[in-house]
């Protein structure tokens, strides 16, 4: 039986004229991929106000990884907000927390002893990861990577690639932050091996421009999100983890949307070999509430001075308890499990698109988080935003909800809910490849 149903034309009356007075009442700038307004959610569906059911792929932007509304998750919220909503963990802690920390320090990578402390979104995680390792190191240099995204605080906004949306007309970017080559394939120009060329312009960089001993932290994500799911070669992390050990850098792996099950494991970092100093997380954790940390070694964890990192809300206790649901389901086994399936299908349906379709010109991903790069030539590789647009349309207008990233806008990036079933999953897909077919 299918699970798409569509009621009206895509978005309905009643999602037009919400969104007439979202554009009266709501600033500019926060941007919708989908014009239409939720109703409700469950499992791998989404609801809207006019009574359509849609596949969701894109789990809120990777949060909820478990599917809407998964009932664990929605109980134990239920069962902790008639106990207490808040007390502040600076004032009056509570057991939740701690335990949402130690379940971390036990899943991040890692043969040390680990710390965790929380916050409340991926950007205040990736500002508390740089606090942190400033203040281990007393250095001040971070570096960064092309085509990186983490977040829209100063800092987090300072260290993210792109400038059109995420930087332009917010005035002066935090300074000592570098930012070199990141080893993306498709695009490398040149046919060599792009670990050695990549690895080797960041050791030049590092050293002319900067000099290891003044390096405080190098910051990168496992697999690029925005960036157009942009896999970091396992060869390339390797060499930085050598590395930084050997200049004291710490290492800090932004595994904010490739954590929880994203890539078919808890943390991605598990698929490396090696094992960051930090790792920042969020999105996943909270399986649909707001929760976010840093997890990492415990030396370096406890530079800060009491008082010297916190928040009002960090860890609150609706979402701790949504987290310590979600830690019960990945160690459940099903999610992981499920993880492989979708690993197998995507992997499978999206190599069969490099023969069906021209304008894919690369599909790449880890585990379940996999993605389509579309361009207008397979030679000159010229991206296709365009069509990346288009095509997220045509699919929603179909009940499809997919969203698209990458540098130049021309990547298709499935998200799907890891508690997904295989016909679902397939009639999804249905959809984005009716999509491609026409459009391309
Ligand atoms: C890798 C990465 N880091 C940081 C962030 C920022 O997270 P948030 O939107 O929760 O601030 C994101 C969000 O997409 C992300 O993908």
């Amino acid at each position: 039986m299918k699970t798409i149903s569509l009621k009206t034309s895509v978005p309905g009356p009643k999602g037009q004229k919400l969104m007439e007075e979202r554009r009266r009442y709501v600033a500019r700038g926060p941007f919708h991929s989908t014009p239409i307004f939720a109703a409700r959610a469950n499992g791998s569906t989404l609801e809207d106000v006019d009574g359509n059911k849609f596949l969701d792929f894109s789990c809120g932007i990777g949060v909820t990884n478990l599917g809407h509304c998964n009932p664990d998750i929605v109980n134990a919220v239920k069962e902790q907000a008639d106990q207490f909503l808040h007390t502040s963990f600076n004032i009056v802690p509570y057991a939740s927390y701690v335990e949402v920390c130690k379940l971390l320090t036990e899943h991040a990578p890692g043969n040390y002893d680990k710390k965790a402390f929380l916050v409340n979104s991926g950007a205040e995680a990736v500002e508390n990861a740089i606090k942190i390792a400033r203040a281990h190191t007393k250095r001040n240099a971070i570096v960064c990577f092309d085509h990186a995204y983490h977040g829209r605080t100063y800092m987090a906004m300072t260290l993210t690639s792109k400038t059109k949306p995420y930087k332009y007309g917010f005035g002066s970017l935090n300074s000592d932050v570098y930012r070199y080559a990141f080893p993306y394939e498709y695009r490398w120009p040149t046919e060599g091996d792009v670990s050695e060329e990549c690895f080797k312009i960041f050791v030049d960089s590092v050293t002319s421009q900067i000099s290891p001993d003044a390096v405080a932290a190098v910051i990168l994500e496992p697999v690029q999100g925005e960036g157009g799911f942009v896999v970091t070669p396992k060869k390339f992390m390797q060499k930085l983890r050598d590395f930084c050990t050997s200049h004291g850098i710490v290492l800090i792996a932004d595994e904010v949307q490739t954590g929880f099950g994203r890539t078919g494991k808890v943390f991605a970092m598990e698929h490396y070999g090696v094992a960051a100093d930090l790792i920042t997380t969020a999105k996943g954790l909270g399986g649909g509430l707001p929760i976010a940390g840093v997890v990492g070694k415990a030396e370096i964890m406890d530079a800060p001075m009491d008082g010297g990192i916190g928040g009002t809300f960090g860890g609150n206790p609706l979402s701790c308890a949504a987290a310590l649901a979600v830690f019960k389901q990945m160690r459940g086994g099903f999610v992981l499990k499920n993880a492989e399936m979708i690993t197998s299908v995507l992997e499978k349906t999206l190599d069969s698109y490099k023969d069906k379709f021209s304008c894919v010109g690369d599909v790449r991903g880890l585990g379940p988080m996999r993605a389509i790069e579309l361009v207008k030539d397979r030679k000159s590789k010229e991206p296709n935003k365009e069509l990346a647009g288009a095509i997220t349309k045509e699919c929603y207008q179909n009940g499809l909800i997919v969203l698209s990233a990458g540098t130049y806008g021309n990547v298709l990036r499935l998200l799907v809910p890891l508690t997904i079933s295989k016909e679902e999953l397939e009639e999804g897909m249905g959809v984005l490849e009716q999509a491609i077919k026409k459009l391309s």
